[in-house]
């Protein structure tokens, strides 16, 4: 649950290329919602999606993920949000972190493909829900608008 809508946070974001606000992006999320514990975004690099901005305590060792792996390739192949309230009971989950137990991941459209996605892992079990969704497919709706055509 976060307090700003994803306009007003969009905002704040300083003037710059797209790529220093997106780390901006992550940077604020993190900061304004601490159960968002690991936030990165991801970008379509053909049948694989690479790591852009994330802000997190540790890098992941999921710097590239084909798409079809993984709880991120899964959103991209179903072209939608995906929330696991317990990542130890997906099978489909790559395991970055020890204290990671629920995902979302968000897709982000550019003219109605698929160019990349939110990735945000929590702490606890459950840690997501539908004001998570709403929020942050509205904030992808805004990354989508700036996307520059490749990363
Ligand atoms: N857990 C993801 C991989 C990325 S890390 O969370 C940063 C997955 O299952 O696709």
């Amino acid at each position: 649950m976060t307090s700003l809508s994803a306009a007003t946070l969009f905002k704040k974001l300083p003037a710059g290329d797209f790529r220093s606000r997106c780390q901006a992006l992550c940077d604020f999320l993190r900061a304004m919602n601490p159960a968002y514990d690991w936030i990165g975004l991801y970008w379509v690099d053909g049948a694989d999606l690479v790591l852009g901005p994330w802000t997190g305590d540790q890098p992941t060792e999921h710097v590239r993920i084909p798409i079809s792996q993984g709880i991120c390739g899964a959103a991209v192949r179903e072209a939608q949000t995906i929330i696991v309230d317990d990542v130890q009971s997906d099978p489909r989950y790559l395991a970055c972190f020890t204290q990671t137990r629920s995902e979302i991941v968000v897709p982000i459209f550019a003219d109605g493909l698929i160019v990349g996605e939110i990735d945000i892992d929590g702490k606890n079990i459950g840690e997501f829900d539908q004001s998570d969704r709403k929020f942050l497919e509205e904030l992808a709706v805004l990354i989508g608008r700036e996307w520059p055509g490749r990363w």
